[in-house]
């Protein structure tokens, strides 16, 4: 059999800047696979996806798309190594689509857990868009196009990688080939893959106004640290306090380096005698320290906009290459080329 290289394919729906939920929860996992040198990345910003359920908005998409990007730049995406590319630009993505359609049945659409969670979050009841229901469909176009084995994402996407498998074999198994690849997640370690929101929420999130951008300066960051969700009871300094669902300790716990001096806090915090506004503080210096060169990369970027573009029409060239050629062989073993 002939050597099969390693491929990354993974994306972001463009509705707003991304935040350091995105930067666990996925973005740092890509950027360090990207760095081993030993996948092909394709990083795509999921447009499409997006418009899913903004189709009323695409000036919100649109705007978003440019943020995305500088995010991606901005946490060490580096165009020399991954392909960085927009969806709605990939025409062979949607009729992969359609024949992958044909596989799924409307009752298993109707159970994927992620898609119900968002139904209901969204308030969608019987009106969700057709196209929302079915985008684990074209997730699994996105997948598939570039034969991706590997795919970092927030394991909220797990459910859209079952999705894919069992499109991948259900196909390779009707057209007796073995074109299509099933792709398996990459999950951040656990417990620091998913980061609570400032006010102690589980999800870190634009609707829920809980979120620390990658965007955001120096000034915003600290307020938004001082104003964070500790231990209720914690009143006085000398109170022993929680540790557990303390969203401070939760954070140190996820970017503080150095561990060992986590572990001094939280031991002092729980004896009593270590105040809120102690350990804000010193959070604020990890965060600062760690957002501060993604910050200046971004607005280095954001001053040169024409680059920026030139960086996705390159990448969505190369991703137009290499989906075509997979779509021209899903087309051969359906058996629908019928003129060449
Ligand atoms: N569903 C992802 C999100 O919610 C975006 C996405 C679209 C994606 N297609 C993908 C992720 C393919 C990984 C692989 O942001």
């Amino acid at each position: 059999m002939a050597e099969q290289k390693h491929v990354i394919l993974t994306g972001d729906r463009p509705t707003g800047k991304l935040h350091i939920g995105h930067y666990v929860g996925s973005l740092r996992n890509r950027v360090a696979l990207q760095n081993t040198g030993k996948y092909d990345t394709f990083i795509m910003i999921a447009d499409q996806q997006a418009l899913t359920d903004n189709a009323r908005d695409p000036e919100k998409i649109r705007r978003s798309l440019h943020e995305v990007a500088l995010d991606y730049l901005a946490v060490g995406i580096d165009p020399a190594k991954s392909t960085i590319f927009v969806q709605s630009q990939i025409p062979a993505l949607n009729e992969l689509t359609m024949h992958y359609l044909n596989l799924v049945s409307v009752s298993r659409l109707k159970r994927n857990p992620t898609v119900k969670t968002e139904i209901k979050q969204k308030e969608f009841g019987e009106s969700v868009p057709a196209g929302f229901l079915i985008y684990p469909v074209s997730q699994a176009a996105d997948i598939t196009a570039f034969k991706a084995d590997t795919v970092p994402v927030g394991d909220d996407q797990e459910p859209m990688l079952e999705q894919t498998r069992e499109i991948v074999r259900t196909f390779n198994r009707i057209y007796d080939q073995d074109i299509l690849v099933e792709p398996e997640g990459v999950f951040p370690p656990k417990g620091e893959g998913r980061i609570p929101g400032l006010d102690g929420n589980a999800k870190m999130s634009k609707s829920l106004g809980n979120c620390i951008y990658l965007s955001d300066d120096e000034d915003t960051i600290q307020k938004k640290v001082m104003s964070m969700y500790t231990d209720p009871t914690h009143i006085k300094v000398s109170d022993p306090g929680h540790v557990e669902g303390n969203t401070v300790f939760t954070y140190l716990d996820i970017f503080d380096p150095d561990k060992e001096h986590v572990e001094e806090l939280k031991q002092q915090y729980q004896a009593g005698g270590l105040g809120d506004v102690k350990i804000k503080r010193y959070l604020n210096e990890v965060l600062q320290a760690e957002l501060k060169p993604i910050r200046e990369r971004r607005e280095k970027f954001a001053a040169d906009m024409d680059y920026v573009d030139k960086v996705l029409m390159e990448g969505s060239a190369r991703a137009n290459e290499v989906a075509n050629q997979t779509l021209k062989e899903v087309r051969d073993a359906i058996g629908i080329n019928y003129f060449s």
